[in-house]
C-alpha cells in the first residue's frame, strides 16, 4: 500500500488555509490510488521540541553519540520521510519563511550521516528522491507580478529539502489571505486549477508511459 506523508505546519490546525490547500493535493493523490495510506505528523500545534544539547554536539562530532531526547525524535520522523511514496506539507509563510515549527522539523530531518553525508565537494543528500507538495497560505502574495514582499520561503525549501535527496518538489498557494473576500476566492480558483492542471497532466504522462509499454 502506498503511503502519503503529511506534515501539518499551521498553528491554526484543521481550519487552516495551508492544511485545506494540502487536504486538497492529498485528494488528488488518493483519486489515483484510493487505498494510499495517510501518516499525519501535525507539528502547527508546537508539540515538536526544537532539537536538544546532545543532538547539536552529536552534529558536531563525528558520530551520533547519543541515542535518546531529539535523536530518537529525529530518528522516528525520518523514518517517516523513509516510508512515504509522496510527502504533503502543509505550511503558512510566516515573516517572509517557513513557520518556525517547520524549520524545527527540518532540524530533525536533516542530520549528518544519517540524510546526508559530507564530502570533500559538499554535501550530499541520502534519501531516495520521492515527490513532495508543498502547499503554502500566505497573507500577503509572494509570486507572480504586484509583489510587495520577499520569498524566502521556496528558495529555503528548495535548497534544504534538494541537500538531502528531495529535489522533487511541486509548490502550489493561495496568496492573499488577507485580501478581501472575492480576492481570497479568486486566490482559492487559481490554486484549483493549478492542482487540477498539474494532476491531469501526470495522469496523461501515466497513461502515455503505460501506453508505450503494451506497443
Ligand atoms: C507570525 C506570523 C507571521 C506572518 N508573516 C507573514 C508574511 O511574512 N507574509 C505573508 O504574506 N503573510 C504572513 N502571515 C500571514 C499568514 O501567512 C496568513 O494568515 C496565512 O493565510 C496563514 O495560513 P494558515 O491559515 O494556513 O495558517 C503571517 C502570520 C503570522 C501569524
Amino acid at each position: 500500500m502506498k503511503k502519503i506523508l503529511h506534515v501539518s505546519c499551521s498553528p491554526r490546525g484543521e481550519a487552516a488555509e495551508s492544511h485545506k490547500l494540502a487536504q486538497k493535493v492529498i485528494g488528488f493523490l488518493r483519486q489515483k490510488e484510493p487505498a494510499t495510506m495517510v501518516v499525519n505528523r501535525v507539528i502547527g500545534d508546537g508539540s515538536l521540541s526544537h532539537i536538544d544539547k546532545d543532538y547539536a554536539i552529536s552534529q558536531g562530532s563525528s558520530a551520533d553519540v547519543f541515542q535518546e531526547g531529539s535523536m530518537a525524535q529525529s530518528e522516528e520522523l525520518i523514518r517517516e520521510v523513509e516510508a512515504a511514496d509522496f510527502i504533503v506539507i502543509g505550511t503558512p509563510m510566516h515573516n517572509f519563511t517557513v513557520p518556525s515549527v517547520l524549520k524545527a522539523w527540518i532540524d530533525h530531518v536533516v542530520r549528518a550521516r544519517r540524510t546526508f553525508s559530507m564530502t570533500p565537494a559538499g554535501k550530499v543528500g541520502m534519501l531516495r528522491d520521492r515527490p513532495v507538495f508543498i502547499a503554502i497560505a500566505s497573507g500577503g502574495r509572494f509570486s507572480g507580478e504586484r509583489v510587495h514582499q520577499p520569498d524566502f520561503l521556496t528558495p529555503y525549501l528548495k535548497t534544504i529539502l534538494g541537500m538531502i535527496g528531495l529535489h522533487d518538489l511541486t509548490f502550489f498557494s493561495v496568496e492573499g489571505t488577507g485580501a478581501p473576500p472575492e480576492a481570497v476566492a479568486e486566490s482559492r480558483g487559481k490554486a484549483d486549477r493549478a492542482l487540477r492542471m498539474h494532476f491531469s497532466a501526470a495522469s496523461a504522462m501515466t497513461a502515455s508511459v503505460l501506453n508505450e509499454r503494451a506497443i
